[in-house]
């Protein structure tokens, strides 16, 4: 129960991810910038998905709008996972209703037509957005106010980038993904490798360019069976927690294993992510009740309940509140806020985990 560093004062959520049992738990909401917000479809119109996340004053202020509504504890960066394979040359569209499409990796020359040289360069922008954000939020937002909010920079986890790098889009089973890692071992291991490294630096660049802390989505990690999950969930994680610790000591890292089950303690431990966010369907009492003390919980409640809001939301938000006391827990959902989620839902549940009557 340290704090490192006495400029985390103000930020509950930093203190958390430093292993302070901060009471009431901070939270913010995984896709809290996002099509819920009125605010945010006007955006829509102006520019499309790449334009807005490659351009710093509509990222700043996408990333802003939850925070000046809601006074979140943490703004997460207006991104996207599939930056990466994008700024290394892969094709990417966002199609309305579909979601992304990929021209598919399938081959060795279509892996070697990928360039990592190219990432820094591209994504400079998204720096250049990181930098405005922690100005922005050295001074009130909102009810925010000055130095409160935690800026959180975020990856896809390698495994969860190949799945849409192999398949070319959404899928729920991501079968192609899956027959790579089987049927062509050494091309899907080149592939892991080359997003693991990629991934460190480009993470290492938004920590330099102010994010605080840093998050890595595995949305994907459940499909594999444990001895992959082991090999393209948990190593490339471990090699990641390493080199950023190596590079960034004081930096705190939050793994979602989505869908891991029982392996997301096997995956907290081996990996040494300093928070583990669950999903939906976890026992967080249960999981708080084997997690190593000094393991920070992240979630988890469902989106649904939010969507559903009223008495439910409330009492399902209380119970994962509960559930997390006593321990560093960061509240959040178990997923991304659904898009015809009503902003009041959201308003009201921060309210309740903030004890603040609505
Ligand atoms: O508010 C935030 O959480 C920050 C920004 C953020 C986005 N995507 C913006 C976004 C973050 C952290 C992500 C992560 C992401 N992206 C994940 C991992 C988390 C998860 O949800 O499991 C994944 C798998 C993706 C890939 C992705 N991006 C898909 C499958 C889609 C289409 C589905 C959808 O929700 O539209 C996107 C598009 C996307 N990413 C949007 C946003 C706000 C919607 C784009 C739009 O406005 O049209």
């Amino acid at each position: 129960m340290t704090v490192e560093n006495t400029t985390h004062q103000g930020r509950r959520l930093l203190r958390t991810l430093n292993g302070e049992a901060v009471w009431p738990p901070p939270v913010w909401l995984m896709r809290q910038a996002g099509r819920f917000l009125p605010e945010f479809r006007a955006f829509r119109e102006k520019a499309n998905f790449l334009t807005r996340c490659m351009t710093p004053d509509i990222a700043t202020e996408l990333t802003l709008q939850p925070i000046r509504r809601f006074a979140m504890d943490g703004a997460i960066l207006f991104s996207d996972i599939l930056i990466l394979p994008w700024a290394m040359g892969q094709s990417l569209d966002f199609i309305e209703n579909k979601g992304p499409v990929l021209e598919p990796i399938r081959s060795e020359s279509d892996l070697a037509r990928l360039n990592p040289r190219r990432v820094a360069e591209v994504t400079a922008p998204v720096m250049e957005t990181l930098s405005r954000l922690r100005r922005a939020l050295s001074e009130p937002v909102g009810a925010a106010p000055a130095n409160s909010v935690t800026l959180l920079g975020f990856a896809g986890a390698p495994f969860t980038v190949s799945c849409y790098m192999v398949d070319g889009g959404s899928s729920r089973e991501f079968a192609q993904t899956r027959l790579m890692a089987f049927s062509e071992p050494s091309l899907f291991d080149r592939l892991i490798a080359l997003l693991t490294e990629s991934t460190v630096d480009m993470l290492s660049a938004q920590i330099e360019a102010g994010a605080q802390a840093v998050m890595l989505f595995d949305s994907w990690a459940g499909l594999l069976p444990p001895t992959e999950f082991r090999r393209h969930v948990i190593a490339p994680a471990r090699q990641i927690v390493a080199a950023l610790k190596a590079r960034h000591p004081c930096v705190k890292i939050i793994g979602f294993p989505r869908l891991a089950g029982i392996m997301a303690l096997e995956y907290a431990r081996e990996t040494g992510v300093d928070a583990l966010a669950l999903d939906t369907g976890a026992d967080i009492k249960a999981i708080a009740a084997q997690a190593p003390p000094g393991l920070v919980l992240q979630g988890n409640l469902d989106p649904i309940s939010v969507l559903a809001g009223g008495e439910a939301m409330r009492r399902e938000a209380l119970a994962v509140r509960e559930a997390g006391r006593g321990r560093a827990h960061v509240f959040n959902l178990g997923h991304g806020v659904l898009p015809t989620t009503p902003p009041e839902h959201v308003g009201e549940l921060i309210a309740t985990i903030r004890n603040i009557d609505t």
